[in-house]
């Protein structure tokens, strides 16, 4: 069976001969930060894993977790999960870097966090601001059904402690790679998911990445369009039920 899949895979494509002549216009470059200037900011503690787990415990302890005790994580916790997952790491001739690599270096992925229960911050949406290291609060209260609803009911997004999910700005990319872009975003937010996995592992927490979503669901809860910006996968973390 063939379909839009399958007819995206061979149109972008790249062959000998038959390469994109695209010029790229750098005035009309995209901002490769999303700031809310209006929210209210949260500033996240500086946070050094309390022992250190080799990669090699780490990838052959990482597993899908999808039962949670009902405990809380800390904002050092979810500070350390944000930034190992995608926050800056190093600035080279003024250009700054990340945890996790993205095609050209134009990080489509923004990441929201629905927190259910982190100690000493408030129940709601927060988005990452990935410039600052802080979480600009979007929303306030509960919102475990929500989150639960737009995962098809899948019950691990209420129980976790909190919902990480993954939207893509796909102008940021496509200025640079037309449609082939889409290829590398969904890569990009795979390498963050992966990071964000490794690291609740060396803490000693369980996540479980998730793509069973409705789109737009997801969407309307984070208060993106689905069309310049939409949710692109999601995870959880918590502490495992042992
Ligand atoms: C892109 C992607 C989407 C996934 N979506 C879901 C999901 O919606 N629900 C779920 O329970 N697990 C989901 N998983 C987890 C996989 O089921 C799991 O990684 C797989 O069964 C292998 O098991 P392991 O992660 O424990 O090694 C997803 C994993 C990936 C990489």
């Amino acid at each position: 069976m063939k379909g839009t899949g399958d007819r995206f895979q061979h149109e972008t494509k790249y062959e000998p001969g038959r390469m994109p002549g695209h010029q790229l216009i750098w005035e009309t470059k995209p901002d490769l930060y999303k700031e809310y200037p209006e929210a209210l900011k949260v500033e996240l503690p500086s946070f050094e894993p309390s022992r250190t787990m080799s990669l090699d415990q780490a990838l052959k302890q990482r597993k899908s977790v999808r039962e949670f005790q009902p405990k809380s994580i800390s904002k050092g916790q979810l500070s350390y999960l944000l930034w190992a997952s995608t926050g800056i790491q190093r600035v080279e001739e003024g250009y700054a870097f990340r945890t996790a690599p993205s095609a050209g270096a134009l990080y489509p992925i923004e990441t929201y966090v629905v927190a259910n229960n982190v100690r000493t911050l408030e129940a709601g949406l927060y988005h990452y601001s990935i410039r600052t290291h802080q979480l600009e609060q979007l929303q306030s209260g509960d919102l475990r059904r929500q989150i639960a609803a737009a995962a098809l009911g899948q019950g691990m997004c209420a129980t976790a402690s909190a919902v990480f999910v993954w939207s893509a700005v796909f102008e940021r990319c496509k200025w640079k790679y037309g449609q082939r872009a889409y290829r590398y975003i969904y890569l990009d937010a795979g390498h963050i998911a992966e990071n964000l996995a490794l690291a609740a592992v060396s803490l000693n927490l369980g996540s479980c990445a998730i793509g069973a979503l409705y789109d737009g669901q997801a969407n309307t809860i984070v208060g993106v369009d689905g069309v310049e910006e939409s949710v692109v996968c999601m995870a959880v973390v918590g502490v495992p039920l042992l």
